[in-house]
C-alpha cells in the first residue's frame, strides 16, 4: 500500500516553539508520522522574511531541530530537514511567482497584517512573495496533507490553486494537497490577551507557553492568565475566551473531554483551575525540554541527522522539479 504523504514546515524565529505551535500543528506531525510518509521541514528561507541575525538563525535551526525530535518526530521514520539545504524550493519557489498573480498574492493576510506593521514602503518583498515559497515547500513533495493551525489555511488554498492552475495548463504534475487543521487546537490564544492567537511575535512573552521555558515560568504565567468575569469553569470562547483557551489546551494534553473538564470543576473557582491546568502543561512539558536540552549538547549529531534528511528530500524534489521543467518546455 502507498502511504500517504504529509509534508509540514516550522520557522526557526524563536528560541522555542510555544504552545500554539505544538497544539495546532507539531503535535499532529507527530501523530500523522503514523501509517503516513511525513516530510518536515525548517524552515529557515521564510525566516530571513523577517529580522535576519546570522548567530541567531543557527542557534534557533538547531533548536528548532532538538525539540521537533523530542517532541516525538523521528529523524529515522521522517523526513526532517532544513529548507537552505534543499535548493529546489528556491527554483520551484519562482515557478510559482510566475504563476501567481500580483492580486492574489496581495491578498494575503499575513503579507496585509505584516506589512501593515511596520509600513508597506518598508516591507520586504520576501515577505510579499514568502506564500509562492511556501507552495514550492508543499508541492515539492507532492504532499497529500499538510498539517497547519488556521492561520496557515489561506497560504495551503493558494497552494491548491496554483497546483490545480499549473496542472491545467501545463498537464498533471502536483498532487493538489489538502489542510489537516484540527477545529479544536487550530487556535491557541494568548494567556495575557485572549483575543490574539499566541504568537512568537507578540509583544510580551507574558501570554505565551514555550517549550524550553522552565517549568517555574510556565506555572507562573499560567496562574497569572487573565479570566474573564464570573466564577464558572464553563467553555464560552464569546464570554469566557481566557477560560475557553485554558479548557482547549487542558484537553489537547490531558484528553480529557472539555465536558469533563466543566463537571470536574464545577462548583470550584478559577484558582484551582488554573493550579490544575498549570500541573497538566508543566508535566507535559518537563521530559520534552529535557530531552531537547540533551540534544542540543551534541550539536554535530545534530547537524548530521538534517544532512541526512535533506539527502532524503533532494531525492524527491529532484523528480518533481525536473518533472516541471519539462512540462514547461526547458531544455533539459
Ligand atoms: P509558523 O512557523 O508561524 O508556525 C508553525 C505552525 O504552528 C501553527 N501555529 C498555531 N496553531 C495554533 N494556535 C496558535 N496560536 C499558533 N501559532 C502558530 C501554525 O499554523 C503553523 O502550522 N508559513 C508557516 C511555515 C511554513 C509552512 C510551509 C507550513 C512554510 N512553508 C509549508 C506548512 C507547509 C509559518 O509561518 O508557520
Amino acid at each position: 500500500m502507498i502511504m500517504k504523504r504529509v509534508f509540514s514546515g516550522i520557522q526557526p524565529t524563536s528560541d522555542s516553539f510555544h504552545l500554539g505551535n505544538y497544539l495546532g500543528a507539531l503535535k499532529q506531525w507527530v501523530e500523522l508520522q503514523d501509517g503516513h510518509d511525513g516530510f518536515y521541514c525548517i524552515v529557515d528561507l521564510h525566516a530571513l522574511s523577517g529580522e535576519i541575525e546570522p548567530t541567531l538563525l543557527r542557534k534557533r535551526t538547531l533548536s528548532s531541530a532538538a525539540q521537533l525530535i523530542a517532541l516525538g518526530i523521528s529523524p529515522e521514520t521522517s523526513t526532517l530537514f532544513v529548507q537552505s539545504q534543499v535548493p529546489h524550493h528556491n527554483q520551484l519557489g519562482w515557478l510559482m511567482e510566475c504563476l501567481a498573480g500580483f492580486g492574489e498574492a496581495s491578498r494575503m493576510t499575513q503579507f496585509k497584517d505584516k506589512s501593515a506593521k511596520g509600513g508597506a514602503e518598508s516591507a520586504r518583498v520576501g515577505l510579499f512573495t514568502y506564500p509562492m515559497l511556501q507552495a514550492a515547500d508543499i508541492l515539492l513533495y507532492q504532499a497529500n496533507l499538510v498539517p497547519v493551525g488556521e492561520d496557515q489555511r489561506q497560504h495551503i488554498e493558494l497552494t491548491r490553486d496554483l497546483a490545480g492552475r499549473f496542472n491545467t495548463r501545463f498537464g498533471q504534475t502536483f498532487t493538489i494537497p489538502e489542510n489537516f487543521i484540527l477545529k479544536s487546537a487550530a487556535k491557541i490564544q494568548d494567556l495575557q490577551d485572549p483575543f490574539s492567537k499566541m504568537s512568537k511575535s507578540s509583544g510580551s512573552s507574558a501570554g505565551v507557553l514555550e517549550i524550553m521555558d522552565t517549568p517555574e515560568s510556565n506555572m507562573k504565567k499560567i496562574k497569572s492568565a487573565a479570566t474573564d468575569a464570573g466564577r464558572e469553569v464553563k467553555f464560552d470562547e464569546k464570554e469566557k475566551p481566557g477560560i475557553s483557551n485554558l479548557l482547549a489546551i487542558h484537553s489537547a494534553l490531558s484528553g480529557q473531554t472539555i465536558t469533563a473538564l466543566e463537571s470536574e470543576f464545577e462548583g470550584k473557582g478559577y484558582g484551582d483551575f488554573k493550579i490544575a491546568v498549570a500541573d497538566v502543561v508543566v508535566e507535559y512539558l518537563r521530559p520534552i525540554r529535557a530531552k531537547a536540552l540533551e540534544l542540543l549538547e551534541d550539536e554535530n549529531h545534530l547537524v548530521d541527522l538534517l544532512h541526512v534528511g535533506a539527502a532524503k528530500a533532494r531525492t524527491v524534489a529532484t523528480e518533481t522539479l525536473e518533472k516541471a521543467y519539462k512540462n514547461l518546455g526547458t531544455v533539459a
